[in-house]
This record gives structure tokens, sequence and C-alpha cells, in this order.
């Protein structure tokens, strides 16, 4: 992974395919979140607000147009979001906590779901849920998922949505591990990952380090 910072002005960290959010208040609001003594209903809360930075960032480039409007005072042609509504993808169960704070962000966005789940024998990801909306094609579409550790869930969620029509595709999550950027990188070059965290490594269950344990568990509290 190559680190591009041209700009040391700039408040984000850009590699390859991959945008680190290190926006003060991210930063502060995912300390707590990875302290292990933060209480389950104030870990939701913090994921709903990151949530919603990181999508004010993986919405940046999203094109507008113009339309005729009128203020209290006179008419102007005013910017307005252009093209379909964009596409939330959440990989479950975790990626219902960031999608929640999106979804508070762009309340017209077209929602979907993709559940997977580890066959152990022959260590794939297995569907057991996809339903995701029409016209993929013509929409950004943006995966959420709090936790980019092996990254073979999340490669798999994006062939499948692909395979759905989607050609304009992002990557939001909370912390990401380097092993899983790398396959993200190797199989979808295509799709900009955005994430608040690249950390040091996965364990050897795949649990991201230092991370912030089982996103999951943490946000639904089933520890
Ligand atoms: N999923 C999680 O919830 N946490 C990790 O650290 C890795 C995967």
């Amino acid at each position: 992974m190559r680190r591009i910072l041209s700009d040391n002005r700039r408040t984000d960290l850009t590699h390859e395919n991959l945008t680190i959010v290190n926006h003060p208040l991210v930063q502060h609001k995912l300390t707590l979140m990875r302290e292990q003594t933060t209480p389950t209903p104030v870990f939701r809360q913090l994921l709903r607000e990151i949530s919603m930075l990181l999508a004010y960032e993986v919405t940046r480039e999203l094109a507008l147009t113009s339309r005729r409007i009128e203020t209290p005072l006179m008419e102007m042609d005013a910017p307005s979001l252009a093209g379909k509504k964009l596409a939330l993808i959440s990989i479950l169960r975790a990626g219902n906590g960031l999608l929640d704070g999106v979804l508070e962000l762009v309340p017209s966005a077209r929602v979907g779901f993709v559940g997977l789940y580890r066959d152990e024998e022959k260590l794939r990801p297995v569907e057991y849920y996809f339903k995701v909306p029409g016209k993929l094609r013509d929409r950004l579409v943006i995966l959420v998922d709090p936790m980019l550790a092996t990254g073979h869930s999340a490669a798999a969620a994006v062939a499948r949505v692909k395979e759905a029509g989607a050609n304009n595709l992002r990557f939001m999550c909370l912390v990401a591990a380097p092993e899983g950027v790398r396959v993200m990188n190797r199989i979808h070059p295509d799709v900009q990952i955005t994430t608040a965290a690249l950390d040091i490594r996965l364990n050897e269950i795949g649990y991201i380090l230092p991370g912030l344990g089982d996103a999951g568990d943490r946000m639904f509290g089933t520890m």
C-alpha cells in the first residue's frame, strides 16, 4: 500500500484505494468506541454519529445539477443532487449500525442487505440473504460494514452486488485491517474504501488489533 500525502493540510490520509478520515471528531468518537468499558447504548450512538461523518466523505463526489427555485427574495439556479437516488447496502448484521447514520444524512437513499456466513469447512462466505434496490447500474452504491477484517466477506458482498448490476461502488467501514484492504484492492481495485482507522493487523482468529472487539456484539449487546 502506497501512502500519498501530497498536501499536509489535508484532513484525510489517502492511500491507493483507501481514504482514512482523520477528522478530530471522528478520531475522538472512535477512541470512545474502542474502550471496552463503553456501554452498548453509548457505542450505538457514537456509531451513528461517526457514520454520518464518514458518509459526508463518501458522498463528496456525488454529481450535482441545478434547478430553479425561489427564495423569499428572488429566483436562483440552485445546486441539487443529480441522477438516481444512491443505494446503501448493509452487510448483515453489523452493517446495520452504520446504515442508520448514513440514512439520517441521505434519507432518500434506497437500501439493500447482504447476509453472508462463513462455511468453516470450505472457508468461504455463503450467502443466506440478498435483497437490493433495482436499477443498481444507475446508482452510486455504498456498501457498509464497520469492520473490514480479512476482507473475504466484503469482497464476496461486493462481487454479488456487482452481479446485480452495480458498477459504481464504495465501501465504508469504521476500522480496517491491512489484510482486508489488500484483499479488497486485489479483487476489486475499482472500489474506493473509506474508513476512520487503518489498524495494525488481524489476530489468529480474524479480529482486528487493536480494533474494538466484535462490532455486532457491542452494538446489539450480545456479548
Ligand atoms: N468483525 C468484528 O466485529 N471485529 C473484528 O475485529 C473483526 C471482524
